[in-house]
């Protein structure tokens, strides 16, 4: 059962990387699974640690609180409780649990649902026009035909679809909430940095779908383009090459967007090696009956898109993409600023709206 597959380790995420390129497909995700336990020992010892150190925090406190205000002490309630005070608010860590046990599947792609979780909770969110000042994922107008049904989108329903176990689990939990957490869930759980993460999206109508064309063109090989889509949202160039950072995972699929193959040989993984095989590697076009694509000239078995090469070519572009490729922890602490961000686009947030980190299960 993937399910009681061993945590998930930076020496196991490391020796992914030592995968060679052509891979077939599956073949990194059994690396992944070939992993023994072992070594697991530091984010777990540090949890124990953190844990230990809370609790005597905790008890700490309490023993000053109950010495020096014993007036304000809770009373215990002695009346039934009311309907409204019997509902609990919903615990977004047993919601993000419920989500990371439905990311692996060994019969699905690549044995997790992860890059397509990631890849919904980005298309949710990534139609936001600072300008117009809507779209983004309050709303959650995916649900929505004019939305669902555009090319851009193809192959998201297999995303919804899933995470729909979790809202029956979770009715209260707003499809737009239940999306980005399953975005931040899934990068976490596939190895990657925590993203804070906050609740407060609304359930919208069909009347709230953006306009379709906000999102960008795997096609297009001009900087311009790029710019143009991730300015609208807000982003800086910085954050625009940290995001696209996110083709370390996942493939394209010929019956979604008539591209194909992983860009990564782990593409189960959350790493710093979309940045590395860009810059790393020889690409050269693809002959194919496909749309334009590139391979690279070694292996054969990787990828790139037109939108892709565009981060290699401009020279912005290029600054951070090279950074990025030699410092990996710059990568996750930039990636999770910014994951954060988009999730969060067109979304107005109650003041003193909780920001969560969560735990991730593996840890
Ligand atoms: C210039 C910007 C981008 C372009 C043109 C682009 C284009 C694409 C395309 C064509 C696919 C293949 C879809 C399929 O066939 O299933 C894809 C997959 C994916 N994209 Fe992007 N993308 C961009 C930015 C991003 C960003 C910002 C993120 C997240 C932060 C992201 C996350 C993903 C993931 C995780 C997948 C894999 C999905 C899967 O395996 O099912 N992409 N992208």
């Amino acid at each position: 059962m993937l399910l009681s597959r061993p945590a998930l380790t930076l020496a196991a995420r490391r020796s992914l990387l030592a995968v060679p390129a052509t891979i077939p497909r599956l073949a990194a995700t059994r690396t992944f699974a070939s992993q023994s336990g072992g070594g697991g020992g530091s984010r777990g010892g540090n949890t124990l640690i953190a844990v230990a150190l809370g609790a005597a925090a905790g008890a700490a406190g309490y023993r000053y609180y109950y010495r020096n205000d014993q007036s304000s002490l809770p009373k215990i309630a002695s009346a039934v409780p009311t309907a409204e005070a019997k509902k609990q608010p919903l615990d977004y860590q047993k919601v993000y649990n419920a989500i990371a046990a439905i990311i692996e599947d060994e019969n699905y792609d690549d044995g997790s649902y992860g890059p397509v979780f990631l890849r919904l909770a980005w298309h949710a969110s990534g139609t936001y026009d600072k300008n117009a000042k809507n779209g983004g994922s309050n709303f959650a107008t995916m649900r929505f035909k004019p939305e669902a049904g555009t090319d851009a989108n193809a192959g998201l329903a297999i995303a919804r679809e899933r995470l729909n176990r979790v809202k029956d689990q979770f009715p209260d939990i707003s499809y737009g909430d239940l999306w980005t957490l399953a975005g931040v869930a899934a990068i976490q759980e596939m190895g990657g940095p925590i993203v804070k993460w906050r609740s407060g999206r609304i359930d919208g109508e069909e009347g709230n779908c953006p306009p379709d064309g906000r999102l960008p063109d795997g096609a297009r090989p001009d900087s311009q383009h790029t710019r143009d889509i991730f300015y609208k949202m807000g982003f800086n160039d910085q954050e625009i090459v940290a995001l696209l950072g996110a083709h370390a995972l996942g493939r394209c699929h010929p019956d979604r967007s008539g591209y194909d193959g992983p860009w990564t040989a782990s593409p189960t993984v959350f790493t710093n090696t979309f940045f590395t095989e860009l810059l790393g590697r020889k690409w050269t076009e693809r002959k194919w009956s496909g749309p334009k694509q590139f391979e690279d000239q070694e292996s054969k078995s990787l990828m790139m898109l037109p939108a892709d090469m565009v981060i290699a070519k401009d020279k912005e572009f290029r600054k951070w993409a090279e950074i990025y490729a030699k410092d990996e922890a710059k990568f996750f602490e930039d990636f999770a600023k910014a994951a954060q961000k988009l999730f969060e686009l067109g979304v107005k947030f109650d003041e003193n709206a909780k920001v969560y980190e969560f735990k991730p299960t593996n840890a």
